[in-house]
């Protein structure tokens, strides 16, 4: 019996060797990647710009990466610079990005290293792909944006709520001086009309009280991982974490298996019920589409679109306005001039009636847009219309920065830096589009967003019916407002606030 090896022991020594076989293999790897991908850095490029990037020295001086590419393209003829270690053209020239975005449109796609980094969570959907993929849902997904009756029904659920969830909420801190995260309040409220808009679904995340859903969390690990590849030193590492299933990138897995359950689980619903009189997003998309995963793929993307980027600009707004208690004001003014005396909620028509508060919502997205920066790769070798002439090589990632843009002084002038909504309005009460290649915070040309309209609805509904109830104050104004990394801009720490009643004008 002495001599006999017990076969559980065996089995959990086995199990134990292997595993510590695979650490090991798995950590030399990465060892000596991380030492091949040092030293290619640190020997290939000393540029002044390189060296600044490498050694993170540009944070001695500015607060966001954005504000040190904004002052160094500022300074520059061409308005483009080259981060060499990065391989990545990096522009704020108007010219070009009406050359990318439009004239020479067919020369920048998205690429396969971006389709790559967000293929897993968002699939073939719009968002992730080139080519006829693209065109389809492009043609489908403008023809039913433009209807009038998504737009009513897009309209209704902003309605809904705002008043059975939005005001409530914020009158339950009212007075009282709780401080509440808006950034956070704002991400569940963008969250729920999205959800319901895409999927017909309400995951109801404005309850504060309730913990926020399991697919609200899953769908936020899933952005937060898939942007985190992006910032990888190189793409090897996510791919050979991908590949034995470690770390963050077994999150992910995870992460977006939820998701895929719960798309699996709306469409078979929505299958079995009968989907032609449903007014959503995915049941108009059902009517062409039979292929599950490309309909869940396809809805994924609208959610990624209209989630963050809404809530995003509300929270810079917000702290905004803290400091700008006059152009508060006129908002309040233009609010109660254009809705009548009794009136509870601004109507559809009245909402292109508000010129100033349109003026408004560029003017906060000009400083800080939601999405702010945007990439392409090259096809082939080009060279870009600046006055410097520079040449673009065939698979170079290629970037127009939308927040450098944004502090351009010779596209907005000496006062760039200033929070001034009147440079939007014509005589002083019209409101005016600037060329969407001085100002990309929608893009611009052939794939310009496609929710611009649903999204400034969205946000005008919000910052009227909050104006003409609260007076919402940062508890931090002033100074400069500091960012997170990742697929859109998020304040870090949140936006703390204090939410007062307002008395009325
Ligand atoms: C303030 C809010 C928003 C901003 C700043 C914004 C900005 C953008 C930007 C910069 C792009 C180009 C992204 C890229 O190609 O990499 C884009 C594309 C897109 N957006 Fe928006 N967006 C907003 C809201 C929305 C909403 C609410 C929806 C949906 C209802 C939406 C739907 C889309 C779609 C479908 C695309 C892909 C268009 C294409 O590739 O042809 N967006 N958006």
């Amino acid at each position: 019996m002495e001599g006999q090896v017990n076969p559980l022991l065996q089995f959990l020594q086995l199990s134990i060797g292997y595993f510590l076989f695979s650490f090991a293999i798995a950590f030399s790897v990465f060892s000596v990647l991380l030492f091949l991908l040092r030293s290619k850095f640190w020997s290939w490029c000393t540029c002044d710009i390189c060296h600044c990037y490498l050694t993170s020295s540009w944070r001695k001086e500015f607060t966001n990466l954005g504000d040190w590419y904004a002052h160094l393209l500022r300074n520059l003829p061409s308005q483009t610079i080259r981060i060499h270690v990065l391989d990545n053209i990096i522009t704020a020239n108007p010219r070009n990005v009406e050359y990318m975005l439009k004239t020479n449109f067919l020369n920048y796609p998205k690429g396969k290293p971006f389709s790559m980094i967000l293929g897993d969570l968002l699939g073939d959907g719009i968002f992730n792909v080139d080519g006829d993929l693209w065109m389809f849902q492009r043609k489908m997904a403008s023809l039913e944006l433009g209807s009038m009756s998504i737009r009513s029904y897009a309209f209704n659920n902003v309605k809904n709520e705002i008043k059975f969830r939005l005001l409530p909420l914020l009158s339950s801190v009212g007075g009282t001086s709780t401080t509440l995260d808006l950034q956070d309040v704002f991400r569940r409220f963008s969250f729920d009309n999205i959800c319901k808009f895409s999927f017909g679904l309400d995951p109801g995340c404005l309850e504060l009280s309730l913990p926020l859903s399991h697919f609200a969390h899953s769908f936020d690990l899933a952005t937060k991982l898939s942007a985190e590849r992006a910032m990888a030193a190189s793409p090897l590492i996510w791919k050979m974490k991908r590949l034995l299933d470690i770390g963050t990138e077994r999150k992910l897995r995870v992460a977006i298996e939820n998701i895929d359950v719960l798309a699996r689980e709306v469409i078979r619903q929505k299958r079995k019920l009968g989907h032609t009189n449903h007014q959503d997003l995915l049941s108009r998309f059902m009517g062409v589409v039979d292929n599950d995963v490309y309909l869940r793929d396809i809805v994924i993307s609208f959610i990624l679109a209209g989630r963050d980027t809404v809530a995003s600009a509300l929270t810079s707004l917000f702290w905004l306005l803290t400091s700008h208690p006059d152009v508060e004001l006129r908002i309040r003014e233009e609010t109660s001039r254009v809705m009548q005396q009794d009136q509870e909620f601004l109507k559809f028509e009245q909402i292109n009636e508000m010129h100033y508060l349109s003026a408004v919502i560029h003017e906060s997205m000009r400083l800080y847009p939601p999405v702010q920066f945007d990439s392409k790769f090259a096809s082939e070798d080009d060279v870009f219309p600046d006055c410097g002439g520079t040449f673009v090589g065939k698979n170079d990632r290629v970037t127009y920065h939308v927040y450098a843009m944004g502090r351009m002084e010779n596209i907005w002038g000496q006062d760039y830096m200033e929070f001034k909504p009147e440079r939007w309005l014509k005589n002083g009460t019209t409101f005016c589009q600037d060329s969407p290649f001085k100002y990309p915070v929608f893009q611009g040309g052939i794939r310009v967003c496609l929710g611009k309209e649903l999204a400034l609805m969205e946000m005008k509904c919000v910052v009227a019916s909050i104006l003409q109830h609260f007076d919402v104050r940062a508890v931090v104004a002033g100074g400069d407002l500091r960012f997170d990394p990742g697929l859109t801009t998020t304040v870090r720490g949140g936006l703390p606030v204090v939410v007062k009643w307002w008395r009325g004008l």
